[in-house]
């Protein structure tokens, strides 16, 4: 559905069962690549998620070094396991996307977690769209303008629901504000899992 241009909320794209393939698929990624402590530029502060990834590009943010893409697991050292083929399906279905992506961050919210407002700019490539999937507990998701003080709005992202910002939205300010508890029983522990595809590279 779309809500603006280049703005698309497909609601339910993934039923239970897929879901629950792509939390095994997820699993197994975590396996291997264990979540990590995000820590912010400068500050030093830690972001209230914890996040890791998997495709041939990770993004990850630390003190020293800030926000960037690089190859490998901070901690391991090792290549980030490969994107899961349900994840591929989806760019090529909803993206309209002539190249996969490369990056898949993963960040995991517990009941308490959230995200403050920002744009998504660390890519070289701007053009290619933004591939969210939501899973676990509803979030209440902000989305704003190309300018940090335009207006926003807000909306519920549930388990399964995906979410593109592509086109003259792909800039657009978005955030986490909070995660509603028990609104989905798909995470046995509670949170959230928000899966980000994203092209890097032209
Ligand atoms: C993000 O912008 O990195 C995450 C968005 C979300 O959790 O839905
Ligand atoms: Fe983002």
């Amino acid at each position: 559905m779309p809500l603006d241009e280049g703005l698309l909320h497909f609601p339910a794209y993934f039923d239970r069962s897929e879901q629950e393939a792509l939390l095994s698929d997820i699993r197994s990624v975590v396996s291997v690549a264990p979540l990590f402590v995000p820590v912010m530029p400068r500050t030093g502060k830690q972001m209230s998620v914890r996040m890791t990834n998997c495709g041939n590009l990770g993004w990850l943010t630390d003190k020293e070094r800030g926000y960037r893409y690089q190859s490998t697991h901070p901690e391991t050292g090792r290549a980030w396991p490969p994107i899961p083929a349900p994840l591929l399906d989806l760019w090529r279905d909803v993206s309209s996307y002539g190249q996969d992506p490369e990056a898949c961050l993963i960040n995991y919210y517990d009941d308490k977690a959230s995200m403050g407002l920002h744009q998504d700019r660390d890519e070289i490539n701007l053009g290619a769209p933004v591939v969210s999937v939501s899973l676990g507990n509803t979030c209440l998701f902000r989305i704003g303008g190309i300018n940090r003080n335009d207006r926003t709005r807000s909306i519920k992202l549930e388990s399964g629901d995906v979410f593109v910002l592509a086109g003259a939205s792909r800039l657009r300010f978005h955030g986490v504000d909070r995660i509603y508890p028990a609104t989905s029983t798909l995470l046995k522990n509670g949170g959230r899992i928000n899966l980000t595809l994203r092209r890097v590279n032209p």
